[in-house]
């Protein structure tokens, strides 16, 4: 159980992408940045996760620097937080196989996530790592004690299983685990894409136009914010069903200036929809330049970075050995002598 002063705060990202997006930052990641302040956090790149889409090695690579490149550019800073790659602390994959153990088919069988993804593919393409995922997300959250687990909303039913697996453990086992609460972020950060304004701004979006990728070049992100899609009118007001487009493009505004979306809306009283897109794209691209510099300077120095994710390991090692080995000793398993 974690006894710490501080509550233990774990999150984790996949590394599927060159960059993050926009809708990351602001619905995730921000209050990931937020949270190491007061609390106890462990933020991990979950590249097993990752593992359930093909990828090609050398892009792997790359992406998983860079995730890991982002997220300190964009905050996470490795001394108040503990920063780490998931395979580098291999009871990750140990406490997954127990937790697998308990769960039933039936109610693995029932993960959304799970159906919707192998409905599309269909079963012979999907891996079974997709099946199990939830698992291994459950063995991340558990591993470290969390109290608060900070993640999306379509992220709810990956708690609830963390928690119901916690809790059987637990009872059949003896107390062992904290029970997790999902910290499930607000939908004022829920960032939609720039072409279709009402679907969230994704990774998988249907076109790369919607999308503001953090490392992209100012020229690439201004063009997308300029061509976003309005709605029709010519006044800049906040209102997600009438006009979605310009609601989206103040929640952005708002979201990185800090301001309000009232006193957003003022700022654009009395301006058009050209001025007000030009001001939007002036803002983001002031936001991220700084951000892509960094994080492109710190994948220069590939030893120094992998310096910080070693020392970030060697912590969230410490923590997940413990609660591995109080797993194997409540089981009933032998240790070594
Ligand atoms: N499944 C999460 C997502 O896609 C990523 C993830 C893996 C995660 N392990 C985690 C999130 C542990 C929170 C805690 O967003």
């Amino acid at each position: 159980m974690n006894s710490g002063a501080k509550e233990r705060v774990l999150s984790g990202i996949q590394p599927t992408h060159e960059s993050f997006h926009l809708g990351n930052y602001l619905g995730a990641i921000k209050q990931w940045v937020d949270l190491q302040n007061s609390n106890d956090a462990f933020y991990c790149v979950v590249d097993l996760h990752a593992l359930t889409v093909e990828t090609k090695p050398e892009d792997f690579r790359r992406r998983t620097l860079s995730s890991v490149a982002q997220l300190i550019a964009l905050g996470l800073n490795p001394e108040k937080c503990t920063l780490f790659i998931q395979s580098h602390v291999p009871a990750h994959n140990q406490l997954a196989w127990v937790l697998e153990c308990l769960t039933g088919f039936g109610e693995a069988s029932r993960m959304t996530q799970f159906k919707d993804k192998s409905q599309k593919a269909g079963s012979d393409r999907t891996v079974v790592g997709l099946f199990t995922y939830p698992i291994l997300q459950a063995a991340d959250i558990l591993l470290y004690q969390a109290n608060k687990v900070p993640v999306g909303e379509d992220q709810r039913q990956h708690i609830e299983l963390t928690r119901d697996l916690g809790q059987r453990f637990n009872s059949k086992f003896g107390e062992t685990f904290t029970i997790p609460e999902g910290y499930i972020l607000k939908a004022g950060a829920k960032i939609n894409d720039l072409q279709d304004p009402t679907a969230k701004m994704s990774k998988s979006s249907a076109s790369a136009s919607g999308v503001i990728e953090l490392m992209d070049s100012p020229e690439i992100n201004t063009k997308k914010i300029k061509s976003a899609v309005t709605d029709t009118g010519r006044d800049v007001i906040f209102d997600e069903k009438e006009k979605p487009g310009v609601s989206n493009l103040l929640t952005i505004y708002s979201a990185l200036t800090g301001k309000t979306i009232a006193q957003s809306q003022e700022d654009f009283t009395g301006k058009g929809y050209g001025d007000f897109k030009g001001a939007v794209a002036e803002v983001v691209v002031d936001y991220l330049n700084p951000v892509r510099e960094k994080a492109n300077e710190l994948l220069e120095d590939e030893t120094h970075l992998k310096k910080l994710l070693s020392i970030g390991a060697e912590k969230a090692e410490a923590v997940a050995s413990k609660t591995l080995s109080d797993t194997y000793k409540a089981l009933g398993m032998i240790s070594r002598a």
